[in-house]
């Protein structure tokens, strides 16, 4: 089948693998590439648990700006489609690496988005682990009731990630009959290799990308075009 005949809703279980190019037509940073976060911050200031015990208030003016941006910026036509589709598709689901709520923002259902990397916009406590959401920016006060720093619950460089959601997701991916990788560089694992599950068992595997990734050769279908572009045509 062309690229240009493959529409989502001709599959019955859809999985939709995002990453920060997703996010990027709506104005939230990349990562990589340029105008990415990590040109312009050295991650082992900003996004390690070691950072954050040396400097928890230096981390947190990063995650208020970021808390900040990401709230100024608002879905686009490509997350309203994946959302449109989550309604219409029971079986259909986000597993993104995105921490910045924009696919519920667009309408996806909470149950329905997997948040590998966790969220900016929810609080673990240092200590004790409590969780809260919270979308205060700048958040007061940075601290827990029971007097530790609150963090961003997130994944940062050299955290694990939380075992309940890379397990739902690998079930999700290994089981779908359609993958769409959008806006993802592919080089922090192990999210990069989750979409080879899906390969495995025989889906169908597009990627979306303006750019060819380093996981390029698994997608039998790769669109070289801006998110919103690629969706408003699958999504049709
Ligand atoms: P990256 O910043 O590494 O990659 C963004 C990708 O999006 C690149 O491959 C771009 O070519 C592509 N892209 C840019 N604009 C696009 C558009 N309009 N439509 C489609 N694609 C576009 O972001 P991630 O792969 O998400 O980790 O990064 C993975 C992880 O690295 C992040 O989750 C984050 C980071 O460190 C944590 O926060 C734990």
């Amino acid at each position: 089948m062309s690229n240009d005949d493959l529409r989502v809703r001709d599959f019955s279980s859809v999985v939709f693998f995002t990453g920060a190019g997703m996010s990027a037509e709506s104005g939230v940073p990349t990562y990589r590439g340029a105008g990415g976060i990590w040109n312009e911050y050295n991650f082992e200031d900003y996004a390690c648990q070691e950072a954050f015990d040396r400097d928890p208030e230096k981390v947190w003016d990063f995650h208020d700006k970021r808390r900040a941006m990401a709230l100024s910026c608002v879905p686009h036509d490509g997350h309203r489609h994946i959302g449109d589709v989550l309604r219409d598709l029971p079986d259909a689901l986000v597993v993104t690496q995105n921490i910045d709520g924009m696919h519920q923002r667009a309408g996806a259902p909470d149950d329905r988005v997997i948040e590998l990397h966790g969220s900016m916009f929810r609080l673990r406590c240092d200590a004790c682990g409590v969780i809260e959401h919270n979308v205060a920016h700048p958040l007061v006060p940075r601290t827990h009731r029971c007097g530790a720093h609150w963090r961003p619950d997130i994944v940062w460089f050299g955290d694990m990630l939380r075992m309940d959601a890379v397990q739902a997701a690998a079930d999700a991916i290994a089981r779908c009959d359609l993958l769409v990788s959008i806006g993802t560089s592919a080089v922090v694992y192990p999210a990069a290799q989750l979409p080879a599950l899906a390969a495995q068992s025989g889906a169908t595997l597009i990627e979306v990308n303006p750019e060819p990734t380093p996981m390029s050769e698994l997608y039998p279908h790769r669109i070289r075009e801006k998110a919103s572009v690629a969706l408003a045509r699958l999504c049709a």
